[in-house]
This record gives structure tokens, C-alpha cells and sequence, in this order.
């Protein structure tokens, strides 16, 4: 028998509330084709913010500042795809969101983009400003990871204010599942082509890390080394 598929949700809002419901949501529908969704509260992590020493660029290591990012990085290379959930704070990305996107990001993902060729699924919750622009972010950010972004006809954005709203918003939740079902078409269509091909990357090599005269696949990106090590 083969294992179901593993989606991942990250969740970067500070409460349970609107997102959590949207992503209650779209566990169900992956639950209905027997994928496995988990998902990932940054608000109950341990998460620090990007430090003053830019040493990002030149450092051949991962960050060496110490909390929970590097298990969240483990947990994502080890999924089918990946749901990037954020509520609008401010017309962007509420803080916690792109907090992550800024530590695993730049601390982790670009080393080696482990996340190449996983499926992404962006949703972004808003009381009604500016859910295109932040779905926008997370979705230039999931390519920039090169991942497969599905389309979901419509873009799954929610329009909710108070606990409870976003449940009555039929039609970004109706986007919201289509998203989620077309994602696991996607990733068992990529499952399906390496069961017969018997080929696992899809990219080639030498376009691994991107960053000037830096060896690839030298270390494993989720156990923190430092500076010196
Ligand atoms: C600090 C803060 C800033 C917000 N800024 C915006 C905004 O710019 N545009 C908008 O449409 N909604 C804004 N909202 C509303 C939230 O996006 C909305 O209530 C959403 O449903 C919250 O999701 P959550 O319940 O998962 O936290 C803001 C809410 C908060 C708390």
C-alpha cells in the first residue's frame, strides 16, 4: 500500500481564529482524498527575528541563532506540499508570516532550496484590503523556493473579520478546496512520473544554490552549524 500524501499547512496568525478555520477547511478536503494535513501554528514556536549581522551572504552555514525554524525547515522537506496561510495585518503579511518567511528563508531555504518541485498552495485571509497583494508575496516566495505553484481558478483569498466569518465566505472557501485538490493532483502526478522514470530531482545540479562560488549540498540544512564550524 502506498503512504498517503503529507500537506503541511504553515499558519501565520497569532490567534485561532479566521485562518485556523480556513485551514480546518482545507484539512477536510484533503482528508476527503486521503492525504495526511498537519499543520504548523508559528505562533506556538519558537522563532526569533533576523539578527543585525548580515553576515547571510558570505557565510557558507545555516543561521546560528538557536529556535524552532530549522525542525519546521525538516518538517517541510519531508512533506508532499505545503500551504502557506497568512492573514493581511497592515496591507501585507501579518508578522509572524513574514518573520518565517525571512528566518527559513534566508537562514535555510536558499542554501539548497530543498522545497524544489513540492507542491505550494497559498491562502491569505483579510477583513477585505489588500488579500491579492499578500497572496501575491507568499506566491512569488513559494516560486522563489521553485516550487509548483497550482492555479485554483480564482486565488484562494478569504475575506473575514470577526471568528467565525470566514466560514460564511462560500466562495474564497470553495477557491480554497479546489486549490487543495488540484495540489494533490499535482503532487501525485510528480509521484506518479518518479515511480516511472525512477528519477527523484527534477532540476539540474549545478542550479542548486544560487549564491556565488558556495559549494551545494555540502551539509544538511536543517542542523544549525556556526560560523565557525
Ligand atoms: C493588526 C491587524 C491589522 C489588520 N490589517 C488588515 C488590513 O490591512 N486589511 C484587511 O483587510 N484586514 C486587516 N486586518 C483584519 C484581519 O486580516 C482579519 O480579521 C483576519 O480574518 C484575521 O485572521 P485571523 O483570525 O486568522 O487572525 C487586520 C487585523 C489585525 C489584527
Amino acid at each position: 500500500m502506498t503512504e498517503p500524501l503529507k500537506i503541511l499547512a504553515i499558519n501565520g496568525s497569532e490567534r485561532t481564529g479566521n485562518t485556523s478555520d480556513v485551514l480546518r477547511h482545507a484539512a477536510d478536503t484533503a482528508e476527503q482524498r486521503g492525504a495526511h494535513f498537519d499543520t504548523v501554528d508559528l505562533r506556538n514556536i519558537r522563532m526569533e527575528r533576523c539578527g543585525p549581522c548580515g553576515d547571510c551572504n558570505v557565510r557558507p552555514v545555516p543561521c546560528s541563532l538557536e529556535d524552532d525554524i530549522p525542525g519546521v525547515v525538516r518538517r517541510m522537506t519531508e512533506a508532499d506540499a505545503i500551504v502557506f496561510a497568512a492573514p493581511v495585518h497592515g496591507f501585507g503579511t501579518a508578522s509572524l508570516m513574514q518573520t518565517f518567511i525571512e528566518r527559513a528563508g534566508v537562514g535555510y531555504l536558499r542554501f539548497d532550496r530543498p522545497l524544489s518541485n513540492k507542491v505550494a498552495g497559498i491562502i491569505a485571509v483579510a477583513r477585505r484590503y489588500s488579500a491579492g497583494e499578500v497572496w501575491a508575496q507568499l506566491t512569488v516566495n513559494a516560486m522563489l523556493n521553485r516550487m509548483i505553484v497550482v492555479g485554483s481558478g480564482f486565488p484562494a483569498t478569504v475575506h473575514a473579520l470577526h471568528r467565525g466569518d470566514a466560514l460564511k465566505d462560500t466562495e474564497g472557501l470553495t477557491n480554497v478546496s479546489r486549490m487543495i485538490n488540484r495540489m494533490i493532483d499535482m503532487a501525485e502526478l510528480l509521484s506518479e512520473y518518479r515511480r516511472l522514470t525512477g528519477r527523484d530531482a527534477l532540476l539540474a545540479p549545478h542550479e542548486v544554490n544560487e549564491r556565488v562560488g558556495l559549494e551545494a549540498n555540502a551539509y544538511d540544512p536543517t542542523v544549525p552549524k556556526t560560523a565557525s564550524a
